[in-house]
């Protein structure tokens, strides 16, 4: 069956092809459809309902929408939502003027937020991987239609180094080269993609979306 990914990223739709071999995934991009909807979403799964709900309204076909990001527990969650948009402890949710920062000053800025927050003392009591810890969460949605959803989120835990100069590996892509995995004693950069997918956030919302869509009779 064609579904449609609420995403413009081509590796994203790569990926979902290759876990949903069964059907076309299908991007707005693909068939001429602009789909640049706003994420006015304070959560995840809020964003994800928005992008899903956004282009079914334009495409009435079944739709799988997903939003992620990293949240520091030390920083109550930040950059969280705004993790593409983080340009450092003034700007949480970006820059007024809508101007981005890249990728690697978002990763000095985190660690330095955190190590402030440290170094002010922490309250870890309840995080899982002490007071440095950090989680990638998603959450992904397939619609069938505005009444009919199925929305799942998961998480990937792990602790932010202490040093920009010692971020590592080459896989992956946006924080994984500071975000450490304590159990592979490497970050979410240095394992290989299919260690990742298999306990990643994205991975693990993947694999319980697909249960659903195969178990439904459409
Ligand atoms: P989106 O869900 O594609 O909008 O991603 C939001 C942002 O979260 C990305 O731009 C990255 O900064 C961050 N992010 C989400 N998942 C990952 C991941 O697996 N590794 C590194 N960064 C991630």
């Amino acid at each position: 069956m064609k579904i449609y990914l609420a995403s413009g990223n081509l590796n994203k739709k790569r990926e979902m092809q290759q876990i949903f071999s069964g059907h076309t995934i299908v991007t707005p991009k693909d068939e001429g459809i602009e789909f640049d909807p706003e994420e006015t979403g304070t959560d995840f799964y809020q964003n994800s309902m928005i992008k899903a709900k956004a282009l079914w309204d334009l495409v009435h076909c079944p739709v799988i929408a997903d939003d992620s990001g990293i949240s520091v527990n030390a920083l109550g969650g930040i950059p969280g939502v705004w993790s593409s948009r983080y340009a450092g402890p003034d700007y949480h949710k970006g820059k007024p003027d809508g101007s981005k920062i890249s990728q690697a000053e978002q990763n000095a800025f985190l660690i330095q937020e955190l190590n402030e927050a440290v170094k002010n003392g922490v309250d870890s009591t309840y995080f899982p991987n002490g007071p440095r810890s950090a989680y990638y969460s998603c959450s992904m949605v397939l619609m069938i239609n505005p009444t009919k959803f199925y929305i799942a989120q998961e998480n990937f835990e792990g602790t932010l180094i202490e040093d920009i100069k010692d971020s590592r590996g080459e896989n992956g892509f946006g924080y994984d080269p500071i975000f450490f995995l304590p159990q592979f004693k490497k970050t979410a950069a240095e394992i290989s993609p299919e260690e990742k997918n298999a306990i990643s956030h994205r991975g693990k919302a993947c694999a319980v979306i697909k249960k659903i869509l195969d178990g439904l009779d459409l």
